[in-house]
Order: C-alpha cells, then structure tokens, then sequence
C-alpha cells in the first residue's frame, strides 16, 4: 500500500461488532467492490487484554486467519484510544481532566491522558504483546498507532500533566530566572519562586485568560506529549514489524507538530476526510462554508505538506452523525465519487470508507457506513463499484506529484500562539481561508509549506511565489530562508502584524516589523482594527479599489528602494502606503498592510499575473475544482471536479481525453453535476 505503484481502496471494520458468521460474506463483499484492504481494532483493547495483565488472542487470531484466507490485507491497530473500564476504574489517574481538575470519566472515548507513568505502562505491555504476537501475521501490512490523537480534546489537566509539564519547563529553561524572563512572569507578580508553582493552565478568574507565554509553552508541550505518546508506541512496533509492514496514524488533529510526528515517528500521515461537515446541522444551525464540501481541499493540502505520500484512512460513504449530535444529510448521489477523487486528486494513493457497515448501537448509530443496518445492496455500494471501477483507469496516476507554483506558509509557533492570542490568531485563519478560496477559484494550485528554525518542508525554490499571511512569531533563521528565497529570485508577500513577536511571543523594544524590516524595507509607523462601525476600508491599487479586511498596517518606506503601489482610503490614514514592493536580490518582497480577504487575493493574482495551469488550455468556470497530478515520467492527470448539484460547461482548446469516460474532450463540454473528468494530454 502507498508503493507508489497503486491506487488502492479500503474500509474501516468492526469485527467485533458482529456475529462471526457475518465476516467471511462481508469480506467477499467487500473484495467484490474493489477493497483489498480492512482497517481493524481500533477501539478493542478489551478483546486484547479483557482483564489486567491476561491476554487473549483467540477473537484477532481468527480475524486475521480468515482475512488471509480471503486475500484481505490488514491495517491493524493499536488499542490504546479507548482504555478499558477496569483500568480507569482501579487506576482514576490514567485519566484526562478538565481546566477545573475534574476528571473526564470512561463513556465516551480518548478519555485518558498522555503522561502518566500507570497510563503508559498499560500501554507499553498491550502495544508489546500485540507486536510481538500479531506482527508475522501474514495478513498485516501495517499498523495504525490509536485513533485521531488529540480530536477529542486537545488540552489535558490531569495531575501527570502538570508534573510532566514542570519537567518540560526544568529542562527547556534550567534555571527559574530564565524561565521567569521567557515567560513574562513580572506581569501582575506571576514570578515563580519554586518549581512546584508551575502548573499547565487551570482555571483562573474571569475569561481564563492564562499568561499568553505560558499558554504557547503549553501547547508545546502538549505537542511534545503527543508524538512521545506515539512514539513510544511506534518503538515497540518497529522492534518487531516485519520491514514491509509501515507505520501511521490518522490525523490531522490540532495541537500537534504533524510534520515533526512524521518525520520521527511514522512512514506516512493518513487523514480521516468528512466532506459533510460542510452541511451538517450543529443545534440546529448550519454552519456556512462558502466552498462547501470543497473545503476539504484545504485539509488535503495541509496533509500533502505533512506528508508528500499520503492515504484516507477514513473517507466519508454515508450520512454522518452521533445520536447527540452533528445531523448531516446523505452524501448526494456521486459524492461518493466526487470524495474519493478529490482526495486522490490532491495526492492520496489509498482511501479507505467510514466504515463498512453502520452499527446498530451506541454513539455512532447514525454515523452510517457503505451499507444500512439491513445489510442489502444499496445506491452507495452500487456508487463504490463505479468508482472502484473508475480508480482502476487511472493507476497510471499513483506515485504522481500535484504540481503547485504558490506556496502559502504557515509554521506552529504562530498557530498555538494565535490559539490565544485574538490579535494575530484569527486574521490568519481569515487570510489562510482567503488564498485557499481565490486560488481554488482562480484554478490555481498551491501547497501549504511549514516553516521552522530548520527550514522550510519544501524547498521555497520550488514555488514563484510565496505567501507568509502573518509571520508574526519570526526568528533569524527564518528570515533567512526568506532572504535567501527572494534574492536567488522569488515573489514574496507578506501581511499585517508581521514579525512583531519573539519565539516566547513576547514582543521585543524595535520598529516593526522588527527582523523582517531589512526584507520589506519598510517600517510600520502606526495601526489599528478596523471596528465594526467603521466605514469599508479600501486601498486604491493600480486605479481600482481593493479591500483591505479587519486590521491596518500604516506602512511607511524607509529603503531606497521600497516604492509605495497602494494607499488607504476611508480613514483617518487616508492617503497612506498600504502596500509596498521592495526588489531584493533577484526577486521582490510585496508587504501588505492587511488581511487577506477573497477579494485582495484576486486583485493580487490580476496584479502579479499568477497564471492558472489550464490558462490557454482550458476555460473553467469558477465552481469546478482543477488539480493536476504529474508522474516521473512527466505525464500529466489533470483532475476536473464539480462540487455542484448544476451542470458546468468547461471549454478545452485542444481534444483532450477523459480517462473515465474515454470521451475525447474537444470545445466546450458539459460535466455532470458532482462529475469527475480525469483528462489526458
Ligand atoms: C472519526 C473517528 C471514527 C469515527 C468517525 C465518525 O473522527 O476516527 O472513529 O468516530 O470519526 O464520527
């Protein structure tokens, strides 16, 4: 699986869930709609070790035999997501607390926490009996580390938290004065004075605002917890995996370095897809996604970056939800393909359904599967033997890159510190969402490309241009990688509250936007919100007026060389820079004094000419989803893709053919509504 030489399909199943006379069919099943592989055991650690220190392995051993026997492989898992009641009952430290201390009891699921010695210690023993028992089995080809980490939750107050985090903190300062200085600890008398004093946030008065650095160090540690948690696992198992059995986990959850969990801890990142959020009713709300289901394009991006090889560990197949809550409707006719090749279109060579078929109890009893509880044939298994069909003609696409020439960056010291920190957090979620939405618009594909001290997670050289919304956390090193990009030639675009903080999210005694002053050639000379009262906000570029969202940077040149290309317009810093280009070295740094809404980045692709791959080759209308995969060997798997319940004509200026359909492609053409086109030069 994910060799690069195949695209494969799979589902999640619950043995466990039925009687036993149910599996061979099911498998057969299964294998008669294009799925080789079954994920398993996610939440079984009571069939495992169904009391303290006694192993049993009569359920999985016959699971796994049989799979076998069918030619069924086998993502196996461990346990570790859902503890068993006679371990949180005899050992209540093992589990999670709230901001309050209050423990979160067994019910529900990922209801322990990540650090203590008891809770790892059972995990340590189920993980090395499951590795060393089930690893020669001939029907696993890998494994899946717990379930979601951090999905649930990502914050964590037990007991063991506060004292693991009191070791993170002795280790990474040394001394209480210099944590004291990092922390901030002169603001309203918080110095610390021993070390006992330090704990993870707790509930303090008010809105628990706790101190912002604090806060940032917090979600460090959690990030840190999280891929040891994993890590631990991943150890025991590659001491006893066979070589061609991988490693993962399904994600991509927040408050986690992925990047850094990949590259340490597994073979690829899988990512758990549910389009329907976009529709599903939450207390009877519908929460509004402008791109609906194709917003998920943005987590397919952001998984790409994490992991160039990637897979669906869980795809979408029904309609979703728990019975207390998240009321989503039946994927319509086609989304079922549209889903699986949208994935496959942003770069997944393996995607696995949610689930096989629908339980008939407990929480996730409308959470429904490829099949209803009546086990009959149905219009979504009629739909998967299409698409499985449909996957067989483009094999040739496995292995394949997605071309992208614009990279957005974004990098976790700014996403956990924005997680508390209201005056940079949200403008970059606004700005992420604004280039996801013009670029998709426009047809322009992009990567999401992670910075840190060590560089950025693909070569910037890469991309013409590069986008870095709201580098307000910056470092030397980082600016460097920047300068080193613009001066051998890139674009790069900058905006508002830029390099105003230090690594501890403190903001240091210097004229922003502090390091990247040099870069832009420019200084920040005041700024502002822009209140709700206030009039729209403008700035006139090129003749035409251009929105500049939510908060103001009142730019002012300071290098020779930094020429002004717009000014404000509407209030009281009418008339001044609102956006600058300063040429370094080969390349150029534009810095914007805003927020990137969908209307700014439009008027920065007119502006910039960023060109759109199908320019000249195909016309597209704004609702069709263009992505391209490229193989070695240079050919090209250009995916078109209609989100929409409408029909959309394309126009393609050569004859070019489907791979689906085999239908030569030539003028206009009308795609289907939630059509897929996988076309070929
Ligand atoms: C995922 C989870 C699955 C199942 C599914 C539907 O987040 O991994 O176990 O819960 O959602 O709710």
């Amino acid at each position: 699986m994910l060799d690069g030489k195949k695209i494969e399909l799979g589902v999640c199943y619950y043995p466990e869930h039925w009687d036993k006379s149910l599996w061979k069919s099911d498998l057969e099943r299964m294998k008669a709609h294009g799925i080789s592989v079954v994920r398993v055991a996610e939440f079984a650690w009571n069939l495992f070790e169904p009391e303290e220190g006694r192993f049993d392995d009569a359920f999985w051993d016959e699971f796994l035999d049989l799979a076998a026997e069918c030619g069924t492989q086998v993502i196996f898992c461990t346990p570790t997501a859902t503890p068993p009641a006679w371990l949180t009952e005899k050992y209540p430290e093992v589990l999670n607390c709230d901001i309050y201390g209050h423990p979160v009891y067994h019910g529900l699921r990922k209801h322990h926490n990540m650090t203590s010695p008891v809770y790892l210690d059972f995990v340590r023993r189920v993980v090395e009996h499951i590795a060393e028992h089930y690893s020669c089995h001939p029907a696993i080809i890998g494994w899946q580390i717990d379930n979601e980490v951090n999905c649930e939750t990502a914050a964590y107050h037990a007991e063991s938290d506060h004292t693991a985090f009191r070791e993170y903190m002795k280790k990474k300062y040394g001394t209480l004065e210099n944590l004291n200085r990092a922390m901030g600890t002169v603001f309203w008398n918080q110095t610390y004075t021993d070390w006992e004093e330090i704990h993870l946030s707790r509930n303090t008065l008010g809105a628990n605002s706790n101190n912002p650095h604090m806060m940032l160090e917090e979600r460090r540690f959690i990030s840190e917890a999280a891929i040891g948690y994993i890590g631990l696992q991943a150890e025991i198992l590659r001491k006893y995996k066979r070589p061609d059995q991988f490693i993962t986990t399904n994600g991509v959850f927040s408050v986690i370095d992925n990047h850094k969990l990949t590259r340490d801890e597994l073979d690829f990142m899988t990512y758990d897809s549910y389009p329907n959020f976009a529709f599903g009713l939450e207390n009877n709300k519908l929460q509004p996604r402008s791109l609906r289901d194709r917003e998920t394009s943005f987590n397919l991006i952001k998984t790409r970056s994490i992991s160039s090889r990637f897979g669906i560990m869980e795809q979408q197949s029904g309609p979703g939800g728990w019975n207390t809550r998240m009321c989503q409707p039946a994927p319509k006719p086609g989304q079922l393909r549209l889903w699986t090749f949208q994935s496959i279109a942003h770069g997944a060579d393996f995607v696995s359904y949610f689930r096989w078929r629908t339980c008939a109890l407990g929480t996730e009893m409308y959470w429904h599967g490829l099949l209803n509880y009546d086990n009959r044939d149905n219009r979504r298994t009629a739909e998967l033997k299409r698409t499985y069909a449909d996957v067989e003609k483009i094999q040739g696409a496995a292995g394949s890159r997605v071309l992208a020439k614009v990279a957005v960056l974004c990098d976790y010291d700014n996403e956990w510190d924005g997680m508390e920190d209201k005056w940079h957090g949200p403008l970059r979620w606004q700005s992420m969402d604004g280039w996801f939405k013009a670029l998709e618009r426009a047809h322009i594909p992009f990567d999401f490309v992670n910075m840190d001290d060590n560089g950025p997670s693909a070569p910037l050289e890469n991309y013409d241009v590069v986008v870095y919304p709201h580098a307000t956390i910056i470092t030397e090193a980082r600016t460097a990688y920047l300068k080193t990009y613009t001066e051998n030639g890139g674009t790069l675009i900058l905006g508002c509250r830029s390099g105003y903080k230090d690594i501890h999210g403190q903001c240091p005694m210097a004229p922003m936007p502090g390091l990247l002053a040099e870069l832009t050639g420019c200084t920040v000379e005041d700024f502002t919100f822009i209140g709700p009262a206030d009039e729209p906000e403008y700035m006139i570029w090129n003749d035409k007026r251009v929105p500049v969202p939510t908060f103001n940077d009142i730019l002012q040149p300071v290098a020779e060389s930094c020429e002004v290309l717009a000014t404000y317009a509407g209030n009281y810093y009418d008339g001044a820079p609102a956006l600058l280009k300063n040429p370094v070295g080969k390349g150029v740094v534009y810095t914007f004094g805003a927020v990137f809404g969908e209307e700014t980045v439009q008027a920065f692709i007119d502006a910039l000419q960023i060109a759109s791959p199908a320019d000249g080759v195909l016309d597209l209308p704004e609702a069709v989803e263009l992505s391209i995969r490229v193989a070695e060997d240079g050919t090209r798997y250009t995916f078109l893709l209609n989100y929409t319940a409408q029909p959309q004509v394309i126009t393609a200026h050569k004859a070019i053919s489907d791979l689906l359909s085999g239908a030569s492609v030539s003028g206009t053409y009308t795609m289907q509504p939630y059509d897929v086109l996988v076309l070929q030069d």
